[in-house]
């Protein structure tokens, strides 16, 4: 069975990572979607709240699981027995941290490699961050990411405007 681990911070997850998801789904009899406390950001949503979202967001795809994970990331990987790492690829800017990121799991572990999936050019310019920012301001990001996020996050807003 060809498990592949896709981590990520998934704060929260958008529809450029749902189109990584269904091209490499076709791709591996499993995905294990990681996500990650990323102590370096400030994250929206709690990590079960991610997971939730997640889950929702990916009911129409059925080798997909859906975990929290700390620690470093070699470790989950061999723990899940995957052979290989999913990373999407935006822009040169993506392509720099991830280029550092991928060598460094390779020197950590030669024997799997990263595979990177091009964004759809619909999603080169999304990302989490952004949509938080947009979606704060009362902007409408609709279309940027799945029903089930889109709610979460006027949730969020409505949070922010009680306080
Ligand atoms: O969505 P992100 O925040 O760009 O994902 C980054 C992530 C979570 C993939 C990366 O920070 C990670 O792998 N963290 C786990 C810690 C680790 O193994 N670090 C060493 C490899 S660089």
């Amino acid at each position: 069975m060809r498990v592949a681990v896709y981590p990520g911070s998934f704060d929260p997850v958008t529809n450029g990572h749902i189109d990584i998801l269904e091209k490499t789904s076709k791709i591996f009899d499993r995905i294990v979607i990681a996500v990650v406390h990323n102590v370096t950001k400030n994250a929206l949503f709690s990590l079960d709240e991610r997971v939730e979202l997640i889950r929702e967001s990916t009911k129409h795809l059925n080798n997909i699981e859906v975990e929290c994970f700390s620690g470093l990331l070699t470790d989950y990987i061999r723990e899940k027995k995957a052979c290989a790492i999913i990373r999407g690829l935006r822009t040169m800017t993506d392509f720099e941290y991830e280029m550092h990121m991928s060598m460094m799991n390779k020197r950590l572990m030669p024997e799997v490699d990263t595979i990177f999936i091009m964004s759809d050019s619909n999603y080169i310019f999304v990302s989490s961050s952004g949509v938080k920012e947009a979606a704060m301001l009362g902007g409408d990001v609709s279309t940027l990411v799945p029903a089930a996020v889109k709610k979460g996050l006027q949730e969020k807003l409505k949070q922010f405007k009680q306080k």
